[in-house]
């Protein structure tokens, strides 16, 4: 995993934005949308909300995806492969840029036809424990005019990431402001973010 580490890394410290295309590898990537899938057809997903503590609302304005989130308590021999594989992630980050993570939280996304999320920062005003966030696409046959692009804003100009499968991206929570555009295709992910509690 070390080169796979490294290479986002540096994307990251060069661009403010780390690019993988293949970070899980393609049958755990493959493992995760299966269930993603069957949690769906089960209605386990939950409309997302926006803000955080007191603040909670559900704003279907701002995003409309549906989510679940992973944990270790589900059991689940594919999440727990994503979270060794997050836990090793965590031992890079902290022991080469000192980013001193102390947790993490990831949900699966599920956006139907028609759904977006409006831009904003992943770091909430009231709490700033989320420090980096990173994304993973699940989207086999993902075809261009499926929209759904991660557009991401930086201070000179923007650019619009393809949620194509295997395609992972990482950058900081509090500093990066991104949208999703409409989704014209269902549109699978994992988001999470390392925090500092
Ligand atoms: C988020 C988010 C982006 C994406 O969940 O906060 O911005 O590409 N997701 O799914
Ligand atoms: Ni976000």
């Amino acid at each position: 995993m070390q080169k796979v580490f490294d290479a986002l890394i540096d994307g990251y410290l060069l661009d403010k934005v780390g690019i993988s295309e293949n970070f899980l590898g393609l049958t755990l990537s493959q493992n995760l949308k299966e269930n993603l899938v069957k949690l769906f057809e089960e209605k386990k997903l939950i409309s997302a909300k926006t803000g955080n503590g007191n603040e909670t609302n559900l704003n279907a304005l701002v995003r409309s995806d549906k989510i679940f989130w992973l944990d270790r308590i589900n059991e689940n021999p594919n999440e727990n492969a994503f979270f060794d594989v997050m836990d090793a992630f965590v031992l890079f980050l902290n022991q080469t840029c000192y980013t001193g993570i102390t947790s993490y939280e990831f949900h699966y996304a599920l956006y139907e036809k028609g759904s977006f999320y409006k831009k904003h920062l992943d770091q909430f005003k009231s709490n700033a424990s989320r420090q980096y966030t990173m994304i993973f696409y699940l989207n086999t046959d993902w075809k261009l005019d499926d929209g759904g692009e991660l557009c991401v804003y930086l201070p000179d100009f923007s650019i619009n990431i393809s949620p194509t499968n295997g395609k992972c991206v990482f950058f900081k929570s509090s500093e990066i402001e991104h949208e999703v555009l409409m989704s014209h295709a269902q549109r699978m992910s994992i988001t999470g973010w390392f925090r500092v509690d």
